[in-house]
């Protein structure tokens, strides 16, 4: 975990403007677009692993308030230059707050990273309050995603500093990990879906021409898209 901390530290600059500017917006507008349909709108939002605070500010937009908490002290900064929400460092997977004290729960591109990814959605039911919704994003397994963990390694030895790009551990989901670990936790109306075909990292030609096959692949072939997303409630 001290790993992944210390590597966001250290690039929650390029993070920050990876994923705001040009193409990076326009990747991650999709992935908020698609995490945000599953929770209320203006309700009291907690965000694991809120990194630099796009997603606070995105739901902020709803009228809601939000809580955000993060290892990286670095990409906490940032959040709280973004957003005037509350942020602190904490693990995702040992919750500092209270059995049902929000609405909702929300997690972008933070869950690979879960050493105990049940503990997380153990305790994300616990602090819901009934009726509560989580929503998530993170990678998916594919046939492309597969040589992802091998190849960061092999960047991690040549020093290769970009985001993202290290030996952590990282886990790609399945539809049926993910479905079964919502479900485990206690979780009902649980949908997965895989989202996300034009990559943040694909040259401005490759892009475009993703971007716009994009809704097939979502539709057709799923299993070719890089992020999966899931959903669920916790009972009334
Ligand atoms: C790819 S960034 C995503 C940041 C943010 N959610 C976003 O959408 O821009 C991954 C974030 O997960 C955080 N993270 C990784 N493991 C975590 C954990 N166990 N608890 C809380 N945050 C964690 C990292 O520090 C990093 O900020």
């Amino acid at each position: 975990m001290t790993k992944v901390a210390t590597h966001y530290d250290q690039v929650a600059d390029v993070y920050d403007n990876q994923y705001d500017q040009r193409q990076g917006r326009i990747y991650y507008g999709h992935i908020c677009t698609n995490v945000s349909k599953n929770l209320p709108k203006g309700a009291k939002l907690l965000d694991l692993g809120c990194g630099t605070g796009l997603f606070m500010r995105n739901y902020l937009k709803t009228g809601g308030e939000v809580i955000g908490i993060d290892i990286s002290s670095g990409m906490l900064k940032k959040a709280k230059l973004r957003n005037d929400s509350e942020v602190a460092v904490g693990n995702a997977e040992k919750l500092p707050f209270r059995d049902e004290s929000f609405d909702c729960i929300s997690s972008i591109l933070a869950f690979s990273y879960l050493q105990n990814p049940d503990y997380m959605l153990e305790d994300a039911f616990r602090v819901l309050k009934p009726g509560g919704a989580i929503s998530l994003c993170t990678l998916g397994r594919n046939i492309f995603t597969a040589i992802v963990p091998a190849a960061y390694k092999i960047g991690e030895k040549l020093k290769v500093s970009r985001v993202g790009c290290g030996s952590f551990g990282e886990h790609y989901y399945s539809e049926d990990e993910l479905y079964g670990l919502f479900s485990d936790a206690g979780f009902v109306d649980v949908s997965v879906e895989r989202r996300s075909f034009a990559h943040v990292d694909l040259k401005p030609p490759l892009y475009s021409i993703t971007k716009k096959i994009e809704p097939i692949v979502e539709d057709k072939f799923p299993y070719l898209a890089f992020n999966i997303c899931a959903s669920g409630k916790k009972p009334e």
